[in-house]
Parts: C-alpha cells; structure tokens; sequence
C-alpha cells in the first residue's frame, strides 16, 4: 500500500476571484474539482489511501468526496484551524497515516497537473535509498519556483525557494510539487507551527547530509496556481493532451456536462467545457475556456482562453479574452474585456462599458 498526503490549503490568492467561494482543487477543471483529477490519477499508480491536509475552505471537500469509496481509495481529512505552510501541513496529516518509518508515502501539490509515473518516482526513491525524492521539472522561467539544482547523481544540492537574486538562478531545473518522503523524516518535522518544507525543512535536510534525491522529468506539468495556466489545464484535459481517469466523458474538442444548452450556430472548441445547467447563445464562438455551471453566453459573445463562474453572465457581442468572470457577476451587451482582466464576484458591468484599447 502506498499512502499520500495532498496538501489543500492554500488561499488560491493568485486565482481570485474564482477561489473566494472556492478553494483551488475544488474549482472545477474538465467538469470536475481539479482535486478528483489527482486521487484519480494517485489511484491509478496504486495509491489506497490519501490524507487531505486543507484549511481555507476546509468544509467542502468532506461532503465531495466523503471517505474516497467512489473512487476506490480511502480518504482522511486533517485541518488546521489556522494554516500551518506546507511542512507544517505535512506534519499534520502524518497522525493519521499507516506506513511504518521506512516506508515511502508520497506527498503533492495540491494544484498540478502532471503526466508524471508516480508509482516509477516511488520505486526510484527506494532504489535511491533518500530521505526525500523530489520530482523535479525543467521551466524557462524558474524565479516563481523552487530551484533544485543536482549533481550527475540526481543528488539535491540546494533547495532555494521563490529566488530574488539574479545569482540565485544556477539552473532551470524547479521543484515540481511532488515528493516521497521517507515516512520517518516527515516525524522530523516540527509539530503545531507554521513551517515551509521549501524554506525550511529540505535546507534543513541538506545541512545535516540528508540524501535528497532529484528525479528530472519531462512529461506534461503544469501549476494550476493562475487563472491562464488553470484554463489550460482544463482544455488539455478536455482534449487528451494530458490523461485523467476522472474525465467525466470522451477526450475531444470540447465536453458539455449534464444540463448544458448550446443554441443554433454557437461553436465550441480549443477543449472548451461547459458547465452542468449552463448555457451558450445563438451564434456565440467559446474557446479554450472554463464555463462553470449555470453560466449563460449569450448570443454572439466570444469567449476565448477564459473562466466564467458559476451562475455567470456574459451579454450579447461581448468579447471576453484571457480575463475572468467571477461566480454570479453579470458583464452587460457589448463590452471587452482582455488579457488579465477580473471581474469580481456579483459585479455588474452595465452594457458597452468596458473597451479594450491596445495602445495605451
Ligand atoms: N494544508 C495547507 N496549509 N496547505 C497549504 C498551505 C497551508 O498552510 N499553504 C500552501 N498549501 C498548499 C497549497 O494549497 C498548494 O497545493 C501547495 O501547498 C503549494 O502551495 P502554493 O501556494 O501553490 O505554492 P507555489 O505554487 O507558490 O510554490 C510551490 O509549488 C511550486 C510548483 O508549482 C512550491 O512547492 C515551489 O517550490 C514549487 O516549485
Ligand atoms: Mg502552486
């Protein structure tokens, strides 16, 4: 048996307004809460039982998921009243977990998307003998990530979070958010207080010649953290760019859920989902996008490389581009709304009202 913790509870700062009334891996990617892509995922490399470390918003995932039978595995929830960080996350859930002090148990990101083998990232932690093996991928722009630089080895050199230092960035190789750990280095870890197994717990580990074992890999990865990169996440999945067992019908252009209206002459592609109970107007054109339940498009709007929230409205020839409409606001006739652009939850944004000018 393999056990897992994933960590859960985190703000979703950098996803607002879509995480105010939703945390992160309950937000729904491919027409399920991002979460069930992972335990589907876990499950499949051979994973029986997780322990869900969550906080923000702690109270919706037990009534989602209950005790993980559905899925085939069993789930434990453990919250903090207050959050801990991701190491003290980790110490938490290590109450409930089974393995005994030399066994491996897996902890994740709660927000990646990843085509990574994690029963093979198990079996080269054992064959390695570390204390930690840390999944580890390569991106072109590493400063918002955990830089791990190696030896030829995969042996961890440093472990240097978030860099702000030009010459901090020795390497484009980034923490992926995937771990096994030794099950007796997470007892290591202080109990009861704030502590980031990125600042404190894997430079710790490297200071007393822990073996922290780096494996590169290259398949599909991606943090859900932003609203463009979650949107991405979601139409990948839609069309089989990435794999999940918890996709809720075939890979394709796009996926309706349960209730889902499209009128006469609308076009849905790019790996477009719509929502259970939302509806797409007469002639309107959806791309690439997140469209929650109950969300309406009304007739000729487009809607590209975009999230709609739940109960949503986008009016009549509205353009709606890289931006994001919270849960219940309502964006009148004829606006634009580009690149980075929020709107808040239950806003209203009267008819021609917002333009897009690209040369200012
Ligand atoms: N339970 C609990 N409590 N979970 C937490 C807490 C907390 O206090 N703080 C964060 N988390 C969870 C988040 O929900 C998320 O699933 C995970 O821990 C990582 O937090 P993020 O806020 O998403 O961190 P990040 O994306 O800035 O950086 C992390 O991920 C990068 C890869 O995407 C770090 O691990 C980096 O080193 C890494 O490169
Ligand atoms: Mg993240």
């Amino acid at each position: 048996m393999t056990e897992a913790i994933l960590l859960a509870g985190g703000k979703g700062s950098r996803l607002r307004p879509v995480t105010l009334r939703t945390p992160k891996p309950m937000v729904p990617a491919a027409g399920v809460p991002f979460l069930a892509h992972q335990l589907a995922r876990a499950r499949a490399a051979g994973v029986t039982h997780v322990v869900l470390a969550t906080s923000y918003l702690a109270e919706v995932f037990e009534p989602y998921f209950g005790d993980g039978s559905a899925l085939g595995m069993r789930l434990t929830y453990v919250t903090e009243d207050r959050p801990l960080g991701t190491g003290g996350a980790v110490r938490g859930a290590a109450d409930a977990l089974e393995s005994g002090p030399a066994d491996p148990v897996l902890v994740l990101n709660g927000d990646i998307l990843t085509g990574l083998d994690l029963a093979g990232l198990v079996r080269g932690h054992l064959r390695a003998g570390a204390a930690v093996t840390l999944h580890l991928t390569r991106v072109d722009d590493p400063r918002e990530y955990g830089l791990v630089p190696t030896d030829g080895t995969g042996r961890v050199l440093r472990f240097t979070e978030k860099p702000q230092r030009p010459e901090e960035i020795v390497t484009d190789q980034i923490n992926a958010g995937c771990y096994v750990f030794r099950r007796e280095v997470i007892d290591t870890v202080p109990a009861g207080r704030p502590v980031s197994v990125e600042r404190e717990t894997f430079p710790g580990l490297l200071a007393s010649g822990a073996l922290l074992h780096g494996v590169v890999d290259r398949s599909y990865w991606r943090d859900l953290g932003r609203p463009a990169c979650f949107v991405q996440a979601s139409a990948d999945l839609v069309r089989g760019v990435v794999a999940s067992p918890a996709l809720p019908g075939p890979t394709g252009e796009y996926l309706l859920m349960p209730g889902a209206r499209i009128e006469e002459g609308a076009v849905l592609g790019g790996g477009t989902v719509v929502g259970a109970g939302a509806r797409i107007g007469a002639g309107a054109v959806v791309e690439g996008s997140v469209v929650l339940d109950g969300a309406r498009v009304d007739e000729g709007a487009r809607v590209h490389a975009s999230m709609l929230g739940a109960g949503s409205y986008v009016g009549r020839g509205t353009t709606v581009t890289g931006a994001v409409v919270g849960d219940g606001a309502r964006v009148g006739a004829a606006n634009e709304l580009d690149h980075g652009a929020r709107v808040w939850c239950d806003a209203r944004i009267p008819d021609a009202a917002i333009r897009f000018s690209p040369d200012c």
